[in-house]
C-alpha cells in the first residue's frame, strides 16, 4: 500500500489523540479507559514536546486515510560516535493489516534517517510469537543475536482507572 509518514506535532488535536488511542488499542486495550479519564492527551503532549521522541502516522496516498502509526525515539550511541533510533510502538488498523503498511513504514523511516549523518542504526523489537511483526520487520531489518532484558521500575497502568 502506498503511504506517507506524517509526524504528530503537539499539542495534539482531539482527532490526533483519538487516532492514537485507536491504533494503540491494538497493543494496549486499557488505553480506552485512560483516554476516557483524560490521561492520554497530556501524556502524549508531554512526551512529544521532547526533541527525541516522535509519533508518525501512516497516511494512504490514495485516500488520505490514516491507516497506522509508529513511535520512535532517538538515543546516543557513544561507541559509534552517533545515535540510534528505536521504534517502540507499531500498529496498523485492523482493516489495513496484511497490505505491507508496516513494511513500508519501516522503509520510509530508514530512507529518512539515512539522511542523518550521525544516525547509526534503526532498531525494532518484537516477540517470537508475533509472526506478522516478524515478517514485516524482517523485510527491512536483520535479526541480530541481542538478548533483550528488562526490569519493571514502576507499576504500569494496565488496569483501567477507577
Ligand atoms: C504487526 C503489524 C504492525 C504488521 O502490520 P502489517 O501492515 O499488517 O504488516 P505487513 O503487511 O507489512 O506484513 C505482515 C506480513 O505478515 C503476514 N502475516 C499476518 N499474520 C500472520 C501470521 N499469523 N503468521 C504469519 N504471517 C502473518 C502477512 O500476510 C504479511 O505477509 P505478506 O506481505 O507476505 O502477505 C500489525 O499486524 C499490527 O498492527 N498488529 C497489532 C499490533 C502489534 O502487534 N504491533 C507490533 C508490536 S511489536
Amino acid at each position: 500500500m502506498d503511504i506517507r509518514l506524517e509526524p504528530l506535532v503537539p499539542p495534539l488535536s482531539d482527532g490526533d489523540v483519538a487516532f492514537c488511542v485507536k491504533g494503540l488499542h491494538e497493543v494496549f486495550a486499557s488505553i480506552d479507559s485512560w483516554h476516557e479519564a483524560g490521561r492520554v492527551k497530556p501524556y502524549l503532549d508531554k512526551e512529544l514536546a521532547r526533541d527525541d521522541t516522535w509519533i508518525f502516522i501512516a497516511v494512504s496516498n490514495a485516500t488520505d486515510e490514516r491507516v497506522g502509526l509508529l513511535s520512535v525515539t532517538r538515543f546516543a550511541m557513544p561507541r559509534y560516535l552517533g545515535h540510534a533510533y528505536e521504534v517502540e510502538e507499531m500498529c496498523v488498523l485492523p482493516a489495513f493489516k496484511g497490505r505491507r503498511v508496516a513494511t513500508r513504514m519501516l522503509e520510509l523511516l530508514v530512507e529518512m534517517y539515512r539522511k542523518d549523518p550521525d544516525a547509526r542504526k534503526l532498531l525494532i523489537r518484537t516477540n517470537d510469537t508475533n509472526h506478522a511483526a516478524r515478517k514485516a520487520y524482517g523485510r527491512v531489518c536483520e535479526t541480530v543475536d541481542m538478548i533483550s532484558m528488562q526490569v519493571f521500575l514502576n507499576k504500569l497502568p494496565h488496569e483501567a482507572p477507577r
